[in-house]
């Protein structure tokens, strides 16, 4: 059984192991932030001077969790009842070129920091020695809520960071800092941004999606002119993105809201250059259809109409639309989602033939009328179903048209 552990037995697990074997270690990143910020966060990264996976083993047998190790990056993590704990061994980082990936050298934790984005994020805990170790004033950023970098080249090596920066500042209502904000519109207008691959591009903006204040960072991103450089000509939708929904996904939803203005050039454009998953192309190209529909949706239309209409959108499709479009068109979608899309007939087959009728084509005939009458409200319970049957059955047998 997965253990649940609190933060301060965590540390003090943290210092048994650091004291037994003779090993530093420090929490880093954005727990630290998190933590002074009081914001929950149960992503919690280990830094080590030494070998990050002997350490994780020995971790994991006071935690009893799920231990995963990646031998290649020298990494673990381990997946407790309420964590997941990344333990890594401290590393510096060079960039061989704008964008690469970067070549990774082992160091120590002043090197470990000293490659990190922003001074909020270059907070360490040394839990040893219990002192918050801050080379860069993050903490004094964190208090007047400056998002900044401390080297010039930040955004050249890795244009991540200018998602990044724009995701915190959204996120936490911080001000990118004016040097930090010059040193963005330096890389954007040099075209650093193209020089990401489009899987690291696209998987920033589903990050975008998770976050509370996606509309605040959808603007600040198009206000650095970076939509331009990522999206063409595709005009993005921030109304009600911030908004959520009760079941479903939620992250597909905002993404549907995003592109709400799109067209078939658009979805094209996204289909060539970004390897979406299907599913995020599929539900586009069903609003997109609906859409178009949507004219023919009157105040007093027929149930059969909008059920048809809408009987086979997925429920984000739906729900986007609804947010959307116009009273009149939350109306009939409320409807439906309120009434007509849970109607089931309660005969079948086997009352047609209880009936009297030899199986056949007119089956389905027989049973679609019987479902219309019903979404019609005509009908509403298994005796008038069954009435009906009999009704149509018995038609059918005289050669009568149904
Ligand atoms: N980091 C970085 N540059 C990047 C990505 C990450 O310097 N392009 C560093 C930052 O110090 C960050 C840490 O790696 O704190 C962990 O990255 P990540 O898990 O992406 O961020 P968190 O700080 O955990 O923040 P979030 O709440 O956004 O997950």
């Amino acid at each position: 059984m997965k253990v649940y552990i609190s933060n301060m037995e965590l540390i003090s697990i943290l210092k048994e192991i650091c004291r037994k074997t003779n090993i530093k270690c420090y929490i880093v990143g954005g727990f630290i932030r998190d933590f002074f910020l009081g914001v929950k966060n149960y992503d919690i990264d280990i830094t080590i001077e030494g070998n990050g996976i002997e350490f994780a083993k020995i971790l994991n047998k006071y935690i009893n969790g799920t231990l995963k190790v990646y031998d290649k990056f020298k990494t673990a993590s381990i997946t407790a009842e309420n964590y997941i704990i990344d333990i890594a061994s401290a590393r510096c980082e060079y960039y061989k070129y704008p964008a690469a990936l970067p070549v990774v050298k082992f160091s120590d934790i002043k090197e470990d920091i000293a490659r990190r984005d922003f001074t909020i994020n270059m907070l360490a805990y040394d839990v040893l020695n219990d002192a918050i170790i801050d080379y860069y004033n993050g903490l004094k950023d964190l208090q007047n809520k400056v998002i900044r970098v401390i080297n010039d080249k930040s955004f050249i090596d890795d244009p991540t960071r200018i998602f990044r920066a724009l995701r915190y500042s959204g996120r936490y209502g911080f001000k990118i800092d004016d040097k930090t904000d010059i040193l963005i519109k330096k890389a954007v207008n040099g075209g650093f941004i193209k020089k990401l691959s489009n899987d690291r591009i696209i998987n920033e903006i589903f990050l975008f999606l998770k976050e509370n204040k996606t509309d605040l960072i959808i603007e600040s991103m198009i206000s650095y002119g970076i939509q331009k450089e990522i999206f063409d000509n595709i005009k993005l939708n921030i109304k009600k993105i911030n908004s959520t929904i009760n079941n479903g996904d939620i992250i597909l939803y905002r993404f549907l809201l995003l592109f709400y203005n799109i067209d078939d050039k658009g979805i094209e454009y996204l289909l060539n250059r970004y390897n979406l998953r299907r599913k995020y192309i599929e539900a586009l190209k069903e609003l997109l259809l609906t859409k178009n529909n949507l004219c023919f949706l009157k105040d007093n239309c027929d149930n059969i109409y909008i059920y048809n209409t809408f009987k086979n959108i997925k429920y984000e499709v739906l729900m986007a639309i609804n947010i959307s479009e116009d009273v009149t068109i939350k109306k009939i979608i409320n409807h439906y989602i309120n009434h007509l899309s849970h109607i089931k007939l309660t005969v079948n087959g086997n009352d047609i033939r209880n009936a009297g009728l030899n199986p056949g084509p007119v089956y389905s005939i027989i049973l679609q009328k019987i479902f219309n009458a019903k979404v019609q409200g005509k009908i509403k319970n298994h005796d008038e179903e069954l009435n009906l049957l009999k009704l149509y059955v018995n038609k059918v047998k005289k050669g009568e048209l149904i």
